[in-house]
């Protein structure tokens, strides 16, 4: 077996002397739903600085559409939704993480709403939808889709009026400072300031998933998992990188992003067909199109394979057309926009990357293995999903855990009155800073890579192929010193794609979204565990 290539403790080599400071009692890296509650908590006797790569509002939350799961239905209960999370998550929730982040969810609603947020309400009441997995309805929205976007822009506003938070668009984190595996803060880069260096007592990763290491994803192009790759470099253990979710239904026209098309369609009454019109989910899940997500997803494939066709439909032609421009006004302009009225025409549908159930390991107050450091949200492995994450679980999770983490790190300060002690660093990574490399090229290679080899359907032969490729562009691209933003993210793709490829030949059985054709049954006996990695 060839030696792998491992990570270099930093991307960049460097002299703090050479650095602006910014000194901060919280960092929080990321601006989507868990980075602004971990503010708002952080912030209420701290001063906080929220840093994010892009616009404050570019992020996975913002294009949230289908809403956020909780027991706030009369009809519904807490321990429904528990045992619900539980079994979906076939084996490997942990149950008290599930507990504290469910039975946390009414409270943490109920405080959007007094911030001004919107959900959808009929006759003064919240809506409530069902989706795959969940056995009752207790998924709310707001905009008809655009939930996320309804959370985000309270938060912001939120965050706007807090004299204590600060927040640094377009700022680049490249990489965490530890001592003796303690955080002090993180090194930055933006355009115009150059590299930052922010010393914190405490730093909160929230900078979401990595759905952009797949060439057919739902996410947007800042998830290139950025803080899961700095966490691992900096020695925090990542738990189940296997586990990837793939959303069943994306829209598919060659050439245009790959649009996500909610699953609350599907509780809405859409029905899936193939590209003869036959309705084909009842043939292979009981609970038809509202299987879980990973039937769904992985039925569709055996679908689109079976018909030799590159996807499948999406048919909402029986919902009375008011009903359904009113319900999912976003996924109408945007079909529109490519031709198709969804009132009349088939919506084209195929599954995509979409969310990484995996994660840095955090215990119960979102502390990961480095002290001083907290994750949450998607970044953030929790195990409150186990191996099947049940949609719209994961804005409730980035809330709560948002609040958790930035709770705990307001109480730790409080408590230790420790003062920010900097130092100088430096470090010479050997790196070379020549480089001939096409960036793009080897970026859309691993996509393509990723979504051939390590997607839906796994099998030994195709991850070793990948994991070989992964580590032949390594050789090269690893041993790089870039001086932007385009080479840290592919050096962070790479790295992240080789944890989930590596992962997902460890774990010799599927279960949940992870499906191996090789070992197709689920094995409690040697695989009821979690896989942990640990540069
Ligand atoms: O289908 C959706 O609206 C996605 C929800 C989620 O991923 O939680």
């Amino acid at each position: 077996m060839k030696k792998q290539t491992e990570p270099k403790r930093h991307l960049i080599s460097f002299d703090s002397r050479t650095f602006s400071h910014i000194f901060t009692d919280v960092l929080i890296i990321g601006s989507g739903v868990a980075g602004l509650s971990a503010a708002i908590q952080a912030s209420k006797h701290n001063s906080v600085m929220v840093v994010t790569k892009d616009k404050i509002d570019e992020n996975n939350t913002n294009y949230a559409q289908g809403g956020i799961a909780v027991a706030l239905s009369p009809n519904d209960t807490i321990i429904n939704h528990i045992k619900d999370t539980i079994e979906a998550g076939q084996g490997l929730c942990d149950i008290a993480s599930v507990k504290a982040i469910v039975s946390e969810g009414p409270n943490r609603i109920n405080e959007l709403i007094n911030w001004g947020a919107s959900f959808d309400k009929e006759d003064d009441r919240l809506i409530f939808t069902q989706e795959g997995g969940h056995r009752f309805a207790r998924i709310i929205r707001a905009k008809g889709d655009s939930t996320g976007n309804e959370v985000e822009h309270i938060l912001i506003r939120t965050i706007k009026e807090n004299n204590n938070v600060k927040v640094l668009e377009h700022t680049f984190t490249i990489d965490l400072i530890t001592k003796n595996r303690i955080c002090y803060g993180a090194i930055a880069w933006h355009p115009k300031k150059g590299y930052i260096l922010i010393w914190s007592k405490h730093t909160i990763l929230a900078t979401g998933g990595c759905g952009q290491v797949y060439r057919e994803t739902t996410n947007p192009d800042v998830a290139t998992g950025d803080g899961l790759a700095m966490a691992y470099r900096a020695g925090a253990t990542l738990q189940d990188m296997e586990f990837v979710q793939f959303h069943p239904t994306t829209l598919y026209i060659a050439g245009a992003v790959r649009f996500l098309i909610t699953e609350t369609v599907r509780g809405e009454g859409g029905i899936l067909r193939n590209k003869k019109g036959e309705r084909f989910m009842p043939n292979y899940h009981p609970k038809a199109e509202l299987a879980p997500r990973d039937a769904v997803s992985q039925s569709i494939l055996k679908e689109m394979q079976k018909t030799d066709h590159t996807h499948v439909y999406l048919d909402v032609r029986h919902i009375p057309k008011e009903r359904l421009y009113r319900r999912f006004p976003k996924i109408k302009e945007i079909c529109s926009s490519f031709g198709i009225d969804i009132a009349k025409d088939l919506i084209p549908v195929r599954p995509s990357a979409h969310y990484i159930i995996g994660g840095i390991k955090v215990d119960y107050l979102s502390r990961t293995t480095i002290k001083q450091l907290y994750a949450c949200g998607e970044v953030a492995c929790t195990g409150m999903h186990g191996a099947n994450r049940l949609g719209s679980n994961s804005l409730l999770e980035g809330l709560v855990t948002g609040y958790i983490a930035g709770t705990d790190a307001c109480k730790s300060i409080q408590k230790t009155r420790r003062e920010l002690l900097p130092y100088t660093i430096r470090k010479s990574m050997g790196l070379s800073k020549i480089s001939w490399l096409d960036l793009n090229d080897i970026k859309n290679s691993l996509k393509s890579l990723m979504w051939r080899d390590a997607g839906i359907e796994r099998n030994e032969r195709h991850l070793l192929e990948a994991e070989e490729m992964i580590e032949m562009w390594s050789s090269y691209v690893m041993d790089k010193e870039f001086s932007n933003p385009a080479g840290w993210e592919l050096q962070n793709m790479l790295l992240v794609s080789k944890l989930i490829v590596t992962s997902a030949r460890k774990r010799k059985e599927s279960r949940g979204v992870h499906h191996r054709t090789d070992y197709q049954k689920t094995d409690n006996i040697h695989w009821k565990k979690h896989i942990l990695i640990k540069k």
